[in-house]
């Protein structure tokens, strides 16, 4: 049980990276999520540019950990511990964007935590890969 909470459901993949092995219904929760999280990035960053602190605010928090309330734990188990460091990590950031657009922080400064967060989405994707199932699941 600790090994697999630490291991998760991985395969080596054809690219060097891990594959993650997730059922169908896992892997389009997962896929979804992601482009909810450049929908994100995009909003923020538009939000900042406009000097929006309300928008980044709410958008951010949005995206912080809030949004793992609805994640199955099942699905939890099967990602390696250091994919969800990277995601919780990456939730973490938004909330410490939400928390400092709050406080009123200069939106350049907080530009600089959003390309920040920017690394983890990238640190996440040179690792990690989402193989498509062969037979639906
Ligand atoms: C914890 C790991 C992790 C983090 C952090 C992460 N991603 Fe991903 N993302 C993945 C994996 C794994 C895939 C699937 C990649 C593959 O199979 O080649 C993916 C796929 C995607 C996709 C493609 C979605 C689709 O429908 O195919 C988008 C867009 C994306 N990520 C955006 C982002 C953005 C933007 C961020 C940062 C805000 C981010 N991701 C952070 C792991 C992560």
């Amino acid at each position: 049980m600790a090994y697999k909470f630490t291991k998760g459901s991985v395969a080596a993949s054809t690219d060097g990276r891990i594959n993650v092995i997730l059922n169908k219904n896992e892997r389009d929760l997962v896929l979804d999520e992601m482009r909810q999280f450049l929908i994100s990035v995009q909003a923020v960053s538009s939000a900042l540019t406009n000097k929006d602190l309300k928008s980044v605010e709410k958008i951010a928090h949005e995206a912080g950990m809030a949004a793992e309330a609805n994640t199955p734990g099942a699905l939890f188990q099967k990602l390696p511990l250091g994919m969800k460091k990277l995601g919780f990590g990456t939730r973490g950031l938004f909330d410490d964007i939400s928390a400092a657009a709050k406080e009123g922080k200069e939106p350049l400064e907080i530009r600089k935590q959003l390309d920040a967060l920017m690394n983890n989405c990238i640190a996440c994707h040179a690792t990690y890969r989402l193989p498509e199932p062969v037979v639906a699941n």
